[in-house]
């Protein structure tokens, strides 16, 4: 029964998602799937309701819908309910989405439960290491922004506005998001992949500072 939720829930993400953006799209989706599980493997949390928030986190980014932090949960919660899912198993999923995002947890936090600590996390390792690297560079493209000007100072301590608006270059989201997710790790699991990732993004950076002055 557990199984064929999953397998259906995965089964409507995947075809939702066939022309998302390529920041959100189903490959995105795939490994925070495989990192909860892989979190799972030393967490206790109820593995049912991380799966399906881990499928459905994404399935509208209010950044597409006038900024309307109710779409994806509402979203969510329908297909659930279409499925049959207990709605007290339907609800925590909706919490979870509506708390989870970084711009979220730049706010005020008023909700807890080991299930949002565990999908976070594997959402937020998917932003960092290699492939934290291309998916900024993705979306700074996407976004005409430039790769890097030493001009334009790292904004400090962002406000959940800033954040919305910035226009900087791509380098700079580093300082501004993904050098600071390891630090907002919850598992021990999560904690311990994020500080192999992050030390490959210090390194990166450095390597990137060392070209741009020309050396060899
Ligand atoms: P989340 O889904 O974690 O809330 P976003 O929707 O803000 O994150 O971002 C999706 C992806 O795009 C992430 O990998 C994030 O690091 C990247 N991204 C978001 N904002 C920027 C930015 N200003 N510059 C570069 N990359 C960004
Ligand atoms: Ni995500």
């Amino acid at each position: 029964m557990q199984e064929s939720v999953i397998q259906q829930t995965a089964s409507f993400v995947k075809d939702r998602l066939k022309n998302a953006e390529s920041g959100h799209d189903w490959w995105h989706i795939q490994r925070v799937w495989n990192n909860t599980k892989l979190i799972l493997e030393t967490e206790t949390a109820d593995g049912m309701v991380c799966e399906l928030t881990a499928l459905l986190h994404d399935i509208a980014d209010s950044k597409f819908h006038d900024g309307d932090e109710q779409i994806g949960p509402r979203i969510a919660g329908e297909f659930l309910h279409s499925i049959g899912v207990d709605a007290d198993i339907v609800a925590h999923v909706q919490n979870i989405i509506l708390h989870m995002s970084f711009k979220a947890s730049l706010g005020e936090v008023n909700f807890h439960s080991k299930e949002l600590e565990v999908v976070q996390d594997a959402d937020r390792l998917d932003a960092i290491g290699a492939i934290g690297i291309a998916r900024a560079f993705n979306y700074g493209g996407f976004k005409n922004r430039e790769i890097y000007n030493p001009e334009i100072p790292v904004a400090e301590n962002q406000t959940k506005e800033a954040y919305k608006n910035t226009t900087a270059p791509t380098i700079n989201h580093f300082y501004e998001k993904l050098l600071l997710l390891r630090d907002k790790m919850n598992t021990t699991t999560g904690k311990r992949i994020a500080a192999q990732r992050h030390d490959f993004m210090d390194s990166f950076l450095q390597q990137f500072y060392a070209e741009w002055q020309g050396e060899r």
